[in-house]
């Protein structure tokens, strides 16, 4: 199956007249429990799994919430699971998958729980399911001297970070900054952080993955198939099966390495100066930088604008000075604004955490509802054009939106298009990703924000990647398409292909078709799906 294939299918599906319509919430919402959710629980019991919750139980509701990162889907109306299960082995996990199906329920795997459209536990159109939080399954195995470590998905990203960088000072992995994202979907999606220009994505450092699959199987890399393999590298989380576990590659770093995040404020014309500079510079840095940048929509009453910058360069402060201050003087960044930390200090800081051991804290702090689209830039906007940018973004723009940009380049571009199912690699300067987010106080206002954030998305168009207009899987946006599955397994046809292929080739470019391959070599019954999850071809 090739992007031509999908074309035909996606005709194919014009020629049927066969359209995706999305039922109304209201028609199939129902206030009594599921009977699965009884079901489910005596599958479970009689296979010897005992850490479940039911609706019934007072644990399930703090459960349920424990990972929801993002309260729109926390709200009353999004409906419930039959049951939150928590495996605490392989053994259960397997069982809880064979559960769920022998009772009818659509699977839902959580790891993080920071899905932006809250697919780990979320279904469509109502359909009966199940979440299997893997919380539990959170361990950290480090073997320094081959510099691997086999983590279960369940670890959060600051749970890695401890575990790596407290077994060598000069260990670290490549994921992003956020400590409670999980590792399961991260890597899953790809994960691109502060080292990805040096070492790649956490996709790119995969070195071998236990899969637990629609039957229960275990697959690792010498037993499923290449295209299996490469798929679970990219191909977004929940269309494949259950990543128990990954081995990683972990990455060699200085003993200290230099971190800065500074602001700078003015007029339209100096910031939109500042951010046109940045795309000529932050993307063709050596690859032991990486220079961030953050512009929010609104900053102060004066009328002037902000923008922040983070750094890290793998080096001493001198290296950062003397390359920061000839390639980019605009910034006018101060020697005394850098500081040299350890690069498990260096994750504590851009997670913003205080401690070492906070890395480790699953403690979601204050919710927020947020909603987050994504872009990609070729070729750098314009200074006329950089400054319409900020003028939109500041007028009627909400309270808490803003744009972050991440520069590309190096390792990056290194790394071929088709390598993993991730394609954003040579000529990618750098990703856009838009953001809005509110607090519970201003819930009616959220069709507003989430409306001004759409705005600004079709107002980038004319300076960002065309046909198609591509997205990062991890940033996951449901405006782009959904499959509108109305049963627990999903679908199946070339109707569904060519729908997915709308916005699955806006992730994954010329990479969908060998995914809708693995997906029918390795769960052709599509068991494993979720509302952007790649369909199989035949059942
Ligand atoms: C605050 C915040 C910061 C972020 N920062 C970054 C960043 O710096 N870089 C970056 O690249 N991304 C970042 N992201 C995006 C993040 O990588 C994705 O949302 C990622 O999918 C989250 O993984 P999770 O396990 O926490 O989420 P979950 O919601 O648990 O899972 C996401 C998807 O993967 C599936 N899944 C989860 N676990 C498994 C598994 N074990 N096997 C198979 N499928 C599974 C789920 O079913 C779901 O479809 C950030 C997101 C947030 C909310
Ligand atoms: C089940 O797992 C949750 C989450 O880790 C934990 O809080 C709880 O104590 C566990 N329950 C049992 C019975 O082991
Ligand atoms: C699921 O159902 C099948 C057939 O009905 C049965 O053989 C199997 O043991 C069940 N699995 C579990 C985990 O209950
Ligand atoms: C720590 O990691 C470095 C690679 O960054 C390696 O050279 C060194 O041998 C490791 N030290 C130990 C004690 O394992
Ligand atoms: C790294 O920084 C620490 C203090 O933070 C210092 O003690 C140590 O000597 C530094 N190491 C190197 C190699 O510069
Ligand atoms: C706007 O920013 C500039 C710095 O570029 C500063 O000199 C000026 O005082 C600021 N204006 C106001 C009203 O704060
Ligand atoms: C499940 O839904 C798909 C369409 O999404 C349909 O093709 C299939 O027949 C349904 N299966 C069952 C068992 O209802």
């Amino acid at each position: 199956m090739n992007t031509m294939v999908a074309a035909a299918a996606l005709a194919l599906l014009h020629l049927f007249g066969v359209s995706a319509t999305r039922a109304s919430s209201a028609q199939s919402s129902s206030s009594s429990p599921p009977p699965a959710a009884a079901g489910i629980s005596s599958c479970l019991l009689s296979t010897g799994v005992t850490n479940f919750s039911l609706p019934t139980s007072p644990s399930y509701t703090p459960l349920l919430d424990s990972s929801i990162r993002n309260l729109r889907f926390a709200l009353p109306s999004v409906g419930k699971p039959a049951a939150v299960v928590l495996p605490s082995t392989k053994r259960d996990l397997q069982r809880a998958v064979l559960c769920a199906r022998n009772t009818s329920l659509a699977i839902r795997v959580r790891s993080g729980g920071h899905s932006y459209e809250g697919l780990s536990y979320t279904t469509e159109n109502h359909v009966p399911f199940v979440v299997i939080d893997l919380s539990n399954l959170n361990h950290v195995d480090v073997d320094p001297g081959t510099a691997t470590a086999w983590v279960e998905s369940g670890a959060t990203l600051g749970e890695v970070y401890h575990a790596v960088g407290l077994s060598n000072r000069t260990l670290a992995f490549s994921a992003g900054s956020c400590a409670t994202v999980g590792m399961g979907g991260h890597t899953a999606g790809g994960g691109f952080g502060l080292l990805s220009r040096k070492f790649g994505l956490s996709a790119d450092n995969v070195l071998d993955a236990v899969l637990i699959t629609a039957s229960g199987d275990t697959l690792t890399r010498d037993t499923m198939h290449p295209d299996v393999f490469w798929a679970i590298r990219g191909g977004g989380g929940g269309s494949w099966g259950v990543v128990y576990a990954w081995k990683v590659r972990l990455v060699p770093v200085p003993d200290n390495i230099t971190v800065f995040s500074v602001g700078r404020t003015g007029p339209a014309e100096l910031i939109a100066g500042l951010m046109h500079r940045w795309q000529y510079v932050a993307p063709s840095l050596p690859d032991e930088f990486y220079l961030s940048t953050y512009i929010p929509t609104v900053s102060s009453s004066n009328g002037n604008h902000s923008m922040s910058f983070t750094g890290q360069v793998l080096g001493p402060k001198r290296l950062a000075m003397a390359v920061l201050s000839q390639t980019f003087p605009e910034l006018g960044l101060a020697e005394a604004e850098l500081s040299e930390v350890s690069w498990l200090e260096s994750a504590v800081k851009f997670a913003g955490l205080s401690t070492v051991a906070d890395l480790t804290s699953r403690q979601p702090g204050v919710g927020q509802f947020s909603k987050s689209k994504s872009d990609y830039v070729q070729a750098p906007i314009s200074m006329r054009d950089a400054v319409k940018i900020l003028r939109f973004m500041a007028t009627a723009g909400p309270p808490e939106g803003s744009i972050q940009l991440d520069p590309y380049g190096g390792a990056m571009a290194r790394i071929g298009s088709t390598v993993t199912p991730f394609p954003h690699r040579a000529g990618y300067l750098y990703s856009i990703q838009y953001g809005v987010s509110w607090k519970a106080s201003d819930v009616d206002r959220a069709d507003e924000y989430i409306g001004w954030l759409r705005s600004f998305y079709a107002f980038m168009a004319p300076y960002v990647t065309k046909n198609p207009r591509a997205a990062y899987v991890n940033y996951l946006d449901l405006d782009l398409g959904t499959n509108d599955w109305m049963n627990a397994t999903g679908g199946t046809s070339y109707g569904s292909v060519g729908h997915a292929a709308s916005w699955g080739e806006r992730y994954f470019f010329m990479n969908f078709g060998r995914l809708v391959r693995a997906k029918t070599k390795v769960d052709p019954g599509n068991v494993f799906n979720n509302a952007q999850s790649i369909p199989p071809l035949y059942s």
